[in-house]
């Protein structure tokens, strides 16, 4: 709801506030964003901040009207350099009759339906759309503060539009999407960093006076700093305190800005990266920034995930796929990379589908000379030698096995060796009389020229006509260099790239809307909101480790619902790490989002084999819950330990999740506990059990033998076969008050002796899985 009374705006949500007034002077200002508050007669005195006296050395934004104003020691809800604001600003002007020198001051505002942006991805069912409308009249340029208000995620949806109203032409040098001024409360930052098969990796630093930044200049959101981050109370934690978090529609460059001043304001702004950044508006034209996304929750850093994720299930992923439960995937790249016939794969379906697979994608290497990642990018001829009898061939076979049939696109790439480079070298992004620097030896196609983005939506769409296509896993695996310009400032090329590639996407999706895509750029190059309002969900990363998965999709799940996360169980050790992790803990893992494979059953040992059908199984089951349910990280007050739970909407069934990093020696007490059951439900609680395989179990086999064995000999191997160590069991009935308040101490963790039936032999990288059902009296 948005009411505006007097000078005083008022956005509420279902649990948030956000407030700002219109100074005197007509600049706007800040006053709170947080808890919902009330007003006592739109009387904003209580809330504002004061500037009874200048501070020293001020510059007086306009002393006729309020001598004592300056706009450097204020909450602005929009600010603009070079009238005493010192600060980073979020806007940049320039044309030839000002400089740089603009003055915005408020002119009216509009509360109206939301509208979506021209060629942005926006998100939908808004309640409503606030507008704020700025101007500088001499100048003859306005600025819109847009605000989308989502009241039941508690998030609100933030852009800056620049407008030209002028004669002359405006250089916008920066536009960055919005700018949030705080109090300072000594805050702590999060940020989401990393690289290729280490995405997501969370940083947490204090915020000091002075200025931090994350960004991206590869051409995309990328995985060295995800869009998304959050900044908190110091003393909040995962339930409870002052949470704030912010991320971007957007998949291009960004850069977000985060500055305490010595007067302990804090400002922060986010957008596309002013990096290489300069568009030209003629007199009338309009430059839309993308929409950021901000919420807060006082219910710490469990709260503001939830808005998040919240916001992104119904606001920002494709409507049709909201609750719509993802399938069981079998994708062939990490089994047989570019080397397969048509029978082979045809092969791995029939055995995945036997372990709960349901939807066979065929990856990278099945067209024109794609033997090898050297050739081929660009052509969608497809190679008959692998498959002789064509898509339409290999997608018949496995629809007859009962599967679906998904296909790998890398549209944007472009290998110098293939057809389409050698037909149209022109559309391959290159800076003129110069060699553009190869990556994974491809270039991206220029998606700012239309003919290149035609060709891309004309050839996948006779693909995914013909060949009767269910999902599309969509990769792109370079960032840009050697940026090129066509009849528009070189300034222009990353983001008009980004207006391409959405114009591509939006034309597909609403083309086959029955169709899954499926986003992903060498894993988590481009996990971002911009794309997932395309793709309804994306692959997290190439690293499927069952560790490294723990710290990647924990960091996803900071800013990401669990309906968005691709995660597959692939074989041990891992292709990326050359890590040992047991079957259970790959599954565990990978259940916590929409799950696939990425093996040749006929490799697994018999007891992996036996460990994928009762854990598959248990995720069918219980399959929306882990794609859409409530999901919250449980306190394991340990670095060396995560816990993971996910909650059903009616609060009657939920799965814990209790991964163990490091096995410790003598570990401590472990509790069961949840967060959200209903107290006054008796719940069944059991563990998903395990089997150990006794080789695990290294020399100690002798306490269990008459004789003295070789812990590596051949009789061990024999009896590895028929023999397993059962896991541990554990059974209760108890009330959700116990769960979520003490939790249930659990059996104690091996640790050198004591085996029995429910002492839990964890082990490095081990986990558990429990499940807890509202108990149903017969
Ligand atoms: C990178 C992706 O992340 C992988 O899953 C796989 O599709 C390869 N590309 C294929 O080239």
């Amino acid at each position: 709801m948005v009411k505006k009374e007097k000078d005083v705006f008022l956005i509420n949500t279902n649990d948030l506030s956000y407030v700002f007034h219109i100074d005197k002077t007509g600049l706007v200002i800040h006053d709170y964003f947080g808890k919902k508050i009330d007003l006592v007669d739109f009387d904003i005195k209580p809330l504002s901040l004061k500037h009874d006296f200048a501070k020293g050395t001020s510059v007086i934004y306009d002393e006729k009207i309020d001598n004592q104003l300056s706009m450097d020691h204020v909450l602005l809800e929009f600010s603009f350099p070079h009238k005493g604001d010192f600060r980073s600003t979020p806007v940049l002007l320039k044309n030839e009759k000002f400089g740089y020198v603009f003055d915005f001051k408020y002119r009216d505002f509009e509360i109206r339906e939301a509208k979506p942006l021209e060629g942005l991805p926006t998100p939908h069912d808004a309640n409503e759309e606030l507008v704020v409308f700025l101007e500088d009249k001499v100048a003859q340029v306005v600025v819109e503060l847009h605000y989308l208000v989502f009241e039941e995620a508690n998030v609100i949806a933030r852009n800056i539009v620049i407008v030209n109203n002028g004669e002359l032409p405006l250089t916008v040098l920066k536009a960055l999407s919005y700018q949030l001024d705080l109090v300072n409360k000594e805050f702590e930052l999060t940020t989401l960093s990393g690289g290729w098969v280490s995405e997501m990796n969370q940083q947490i630093q204090d915020i000091k006076e002075g200025k931090y930044s994350i960004e991206s200049k590869t051409g995309f959101s990328s995985a060295r700093f995800n869009p998304f981050f959050m900044i908190k109370e110091k003393r909040a934690n995962l339930d409870s305190g002052d949470v704030y978090s912010f991320n971007l529609i957007y998949s291009g460059n960004h850069l977000a800005e985060i500055e305490l001043t010595h007067y302990g304001l804090l400002r922060v702004e986010a957008g596309i990266n002013p990096f290489c950044f300069e568009y030209l508006l003629n007199k009338e034209e309009r430059f839309e920034t993308p929409y950021a996304v901000l919420t807060y929750s006082n219910k710490g850093i469990n709260g503001a995930r939830l808005n998040m994720h919240h916001f992104t299930n119904n606001h920002v992923i494709p409507s049709q796929w909201n609750g719509t439960l993802r399938p069981v995937v079998i994708n062939n790249w990490e089994a047989t990379a570019f080397k397969f016939k048509e029978n082979k794969l045809v092969s791995l379906a029939k055995d995945a589908k036997k372990f709960g697979a349901e939807l066979f994608v065929l990856d990278d290497g099945w067209f024109g000379q794609r033997n090898n990642d050297f050739a081929g990018l660009g052509d969608y001829n497809v190679n008959k030698k692998k498959l002789p009898h064509g898509l339409e061939g290999l997608s018949k076979k496995i629809h007859k096995n009962g599967m679906k049939f998904g296909l790998w696109f890398e549209p944007e790439g472009i290998n110098p060796d293939s057809d389409c480079y050698r037909a149209h070298p022109d559309w391959a992004i290159k800076c003129v009389e110069r060699e553009p620097s190869l990556s994974r030896h491809e270039l991206l196609m220029d998606l700012t020229k239309i003919e290149v983005q035609d060709y891309i939506i004309g050839n996948v769409s006779s693909i995914l006509e013909k060949a009767n296509i269910d999902y599309v896993k969509w990769d792109m695996n370079r960032n840009v260099s050697d940026i090129t310009f066509g009849n528009y400032l070189p300034g222009e090329f990353y983001h008009r790239y980004i207006l391409g590639l959405y114009r591509i996407l939006d034309t597909l999706v609403k083309k086959f809307p029955q169709v899954l895509f499926e986003g992903c750029a060498s894993g988590g190059n481009r996990f971002d909101l911009g794309v997932l309002s395309y793709f309804p969900q994306i692959w997290t990363s190439d690293d499927t480790d069952g560790h490294e998965r723990l710290t990647i999709q924990s960091g996803t799940y900071l800013g990401y619902p669990l309906s968005t996360v691709s995660a597959h169980v692939s074989c041990s050790p891992s292709q990326s790490m050359l890590r040992k992790t047991p079957i259970d803990t790959r599954f565990n893992l990978a259940m916590f989002g929409d799950f696939g494979y990425e093996l040749f059953f006929s490799e697994l040992p018999k007891l992996d084999k036996r460990r994928c059908l009762a854990n598959i199984a248990v995720y069918k089951k219980y399959r929306e819950i882990f794609q859409f349910g409530d999901f919250y990280e449980l306190d394991s007050h340990s670095d060396n330990f995560k816990k993971w739970q996910v909650l059903s909407k009616d609060r009657k069934t939920s799965l814990v999740g209790h991964f163990n990093v490091l096995q410790k020696s003598n570990a401590p007490e472990c509790h069961l506990d949840t967060k959200g059951l209903l107290d006054n439900q008796k719940y069944d609680v059991e563990v998903v059990k395990q089997e150990i395989d006794i080789r695990e179990f290294g020399s100690l086999i002798n306490a269990l033998t008459p004789f003295h064995v070789n812990p590596n000999g051949w009789l061990v191997r024999l009896l590895a076969k028929f023999k397993t160590i059962p896991g541990d069991d554990y059974k209760c009935q108890v009330y959700g008050s116990v769960l979520n308040n003490s939790g249930l101490v659990i059996h104690p963790e091996w640790s050198g002796n004591g085996l029995n039936d429910k002492v839990r032999v964890m082990r490095d990288f081990g986990s558990r899985l429990y499940i807890i059902n509202a108990h149903e009296e017969n």
